[in-house]
């Protein structure tokens, strides 16, 4: 390898990291003390309310709500072929997101292609599925950006952060495609990030796609705390405390 391409791929993966995971746990750890800090005082629970008992309705209502949310009904507000349009991208997109996550998980050694032999071939799974769910979010995140600049009604209600995470996400799908489509040297690869985590790939990507997604991939981590991103760790906490707070969990209004 070049030396300057090997100071920096060890710049990217080997320095940048610390400075990645250090800013994402500021991040976290300031927004919980805002959140802490700024809460209303604890009511105490009135005597009217069963504390013990967890009924069956409230499980039901609590789970209702998770699959809301897996579903991303929200997008689906009015029963229009629009939100319908709008409700397929985002779900197929974020789908497709989360597959391509699990994916990555496999050449760190998390999971092994053997285990879903049953389902398909190991070449369908480790390369043509991850190939078209690739261009599957890199279509549906960037038809989304297109939404906010093209039309009026999203446009005006969009800041900063919704530019700047879906110029981001889409650097990173861009990068992650052309490593998947430029060519391979068949020579295996391992990846070291810090602290020691090894990527084992099979062949060797283009080392300047691999630059590229690397950053991005970190810039999003680090921001992901201060953005609209921050949902995705939140949402499963938000969810449960407002199910304990409307006394959902205590089993309702004493009879
Ligand atoms: C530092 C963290 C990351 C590393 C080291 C990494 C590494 C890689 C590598 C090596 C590939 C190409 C695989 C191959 O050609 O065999 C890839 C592809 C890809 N990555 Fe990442 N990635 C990271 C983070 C992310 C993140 C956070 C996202 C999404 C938000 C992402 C989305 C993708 C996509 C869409 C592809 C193309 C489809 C696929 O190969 O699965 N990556 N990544």
């Amino acid at each position: 390898m070049d030396t300057n391409l090997k100071l920096l791929m060890d710049f990217i993966f080997g320095t940048l990291p610390w400075v990645t995971y250090a800013t994402f746990l500021f991040g976290i750890s300031l927004k919980l003390y805002t959140w802490f800090s700024t809460s209303p005082p604890s009511r105490t629970v009135p005597s009217s309310i069963s504390r013990t008992p967890i009924s069956a309705e409230s499980i039901r209502l609590t789970i209702g709500q998770f699959i809301y949310l897996l579903l991303f009904q929200g997008r689906f507000i009015k029963p229009k072929a629009k939100s319908f349009v709008l409700w397929l991208m985002s779900f197929s997109a974020h789908i497709s997101l989360f597959l391509i996550l699990f994916g990555h998980l496999r050449p760190i050694g998390v999971w092994s292609a053997s285990w879903f032999a049953w389902m398909a071939s190991e070449q369908f799974l480790t390369r043509d599925l991850p190939f078209y769910l690739g261009w599957v979010v890199l279509g549906g995140f960037s038809l989304l950006l297109v939404r906010r600049v093209v039309d009026r009604s999203v446009r005006s209600i969009s800041g900063f952060d919704d530019y700047f995470l879906l110029a981001i996400l889409i650097t990173i799908f861009l990068a992650g495609n052309m490593m998947r489509v430029s060519p391979y040297i068949h020579e295996s690869f391992a990846l070291r990030i810090s602290p020691s985590i090894v990527m084992q790939l099979k062949e060797t990507p283009s080392l300047i796609w691999l630059a590229v997604h690397g950053i991005a991939a970190q810039v999003l981590i680090m921001y992901m705390p201060f953005s609209k991103l921050f949902h995705i760790i939140a949402s499963p906490f938000t969810i449960l405390a407002y199910s304990i707070r409307h006394g959902r969990l205590y089993g309702g209004m004493k009879t």
